[in-house]
């Protein structure tokens, strides 16, 4: 056995958070090491150093001096099959979900497509700079297995499940009630904790489960709550207006659509509900109660008309809060384009979004509400190397307004609303560079 270790010192511009960040442009919790030195002993953080305190020559050097070096982003809510459908034109929810998302979904059914769509989605996630994402493939099991191989292929903190959905959508996509309980058995016991993945049971939302199946996901969580943690539940809530008045009509004796989830034991502190827009101060304070997280979707909520979240109501009611891409309904993999339309939605209200709520919202905080905070999100020592390395400026724009910058903070956040996928340099995970160049399954298909 060989156990020399594997010692690689990257230098560049460190910068993470050692804690939530207030509403400030200046807060304590802001690390920022400029040519600072990131040493990974065996795909471990193992630790941070100022720039005058080199690493010995033992240590592998990578010169990134000039670049930016982040935690690798982590997206908390994601749908895999769905880069078919991203930027489709001229539908809110429930006909976008009709007409583009179902039959884009339907194609999973042929194992060999959903190999192929698995592959790309994990590849394009990476080289949109993102690391750990919690996602919802289809509800075909072998499409769940491609999502889960793909992504332990690159060794990735992955949560997933198989979706679940037995009433209201296409014959096609709607669950046998024995299948989708064998199903779901069967793919914890073969995944969950399988290296860096996690199982989430995935009703797909209050719509398309009926309480049988609600109720059928509550008793896995209950029967799993030992098993490497407990299992995750992902699910909507509350994203669009009429999906609020359709929960309303099918479930009149609720007292709100949360309320749905929360008497199927659905509402826990492994549970994140993507949108959480239309809910009132019950209902946050309900989900506080129980820690469980929400996954703010600015680009989707914008491009599909759905509303605008409000981040300060549920930030005081005590919610953790992390911003996601919901690709295909957002339009964009990349998590710099998420914080950028967050900032734009509360601007629509009145509120700020700073640069280091941003930042933390898609580093440690969405590590934090995926009770990840151990493994990934920052730079602490101990953690796993998932790391970008991002260029300052990809274009005379960037360079010209980064220039003028006259504070950490400006700059900074100059760069999170230009910068994009272009700015993309090299990208780690568990200490290890992915090759970007390497090809794509076929495009056409
Ligand atoms: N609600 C139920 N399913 C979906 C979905 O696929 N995307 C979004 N944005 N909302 C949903
Ligand atoms: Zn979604």
């Amino acid at each position: 056995m060989n156990d020399t270790p594997i010692l690689d010192a990257y230098q560049g511009d460190l910068l993470d958070l050692a804690a939530e960040p207030g509403c400030g442009v200046d807060d304590p919790a802001v690390r920022f090491r400029p040519d600072g030195w990131l040493l990974v002993r065996d795909g471990r953080i193992a630790e941070v150093r100022d720039a005058d305190a080199p690493p010995d020559a033992r240590w592998r050097r990578h010169d990134w001096r000039g670049h930016l070096l982040l935690p690798g982003f982590i997206d908390t809510h994601v749908h895999a099959p769905q880069l078919d459908v991203i930027a489709s034109y001229g539908t809110e929810l429930l006909d976008w979900l009709q007409r583009y998302t179902f039959p884009a979904e339907a194609r999973w059914a042929d194992p060999a497509h959903a190999q192929r769509s698995a592959r790309r989605f994990v590849r394009e996630l990476l080289a949109h700079g993102t690391t750990a994402a919690m996602v919802f493939p289809t509800v075909h099991r072998a499409g769940v297995d491609a999502l889960f191989e793909a992504a332990a292929g690159h060794d990735m903190a992955l949560i997933g499940g198989r979706v679940l959905m037995d009433r209201n959508c296409p014959d096609a996509l709607r669950d046998d009630a024995a299948a989708a309980e064998r199903d779901s058995v069967d793919l914890i016991e073969r995944w969950h904790g399988h290296g860096r993945l996690r199982y989430a049971l995935t009703p797909r939302f209050a719509a398309t489960s009926s309480d049988a199946q609600l109720a059928m996901c509550g008793a896995l969580l209950r029967a799993h709550a030992a098993h490497h943690g407990g299992l995750y539940l992902q699910t909507h809530l509350a994203e669009n207006r009429a999906e609020v008045d359709w929960i309303r009509a099918l479930h009149p004796d609720a007292r709100s659509y949360l309320d749905v989830y929360a008497r199927a034991g659905l509402v826990g502190p492994r549970s994140v509900f993507a949108h959480a827009i239309w809910l009132d101060a019950a209902d946050r304070a309900q989900l506080a109660a129980a820690g469980s997280a929400v996954a703010f979707s600015p680009s989707s909520n914008l491009f599909l008309g759905s509303g605008l979240f409000d981040w300060a109501s549920t930030a005081a009611a005590g919610v953790a809060i992390s911003v996601a891409s919901d690709v295909g309904g957002g339009t964009s993999l990349c998590q710099l384009r998420s914080a950028a339309d967050a900032y734009k939605v509360l601007a629509l209200q009145g509120q700020h979004l700073s640069a280091w709520r941003a930042l933390y919202a898609i580093t440690r905080g969405a590590a934090r509400a995926l009770r990840l905070e151990h493994d990934i999100g920052h730079f602490d020592p101990g953690a796993a190397a998932d790391f970008v390395v991002w260029s300052w400026a990809a274009d005379a724009l960037q360079r010209h307004r980064g220039a003028l910058a006259r504070s950490l903070h400006e700059r900074v956040f100059a760069w999170l609303t230009l910068a994009d996928q272009r700015n993309l340099a090299a990208v780690h995970v568990a200490g290890r560079r992915i090759a970007l160049d390497a090809p794509l399954p076929a495009d056409a298909d």
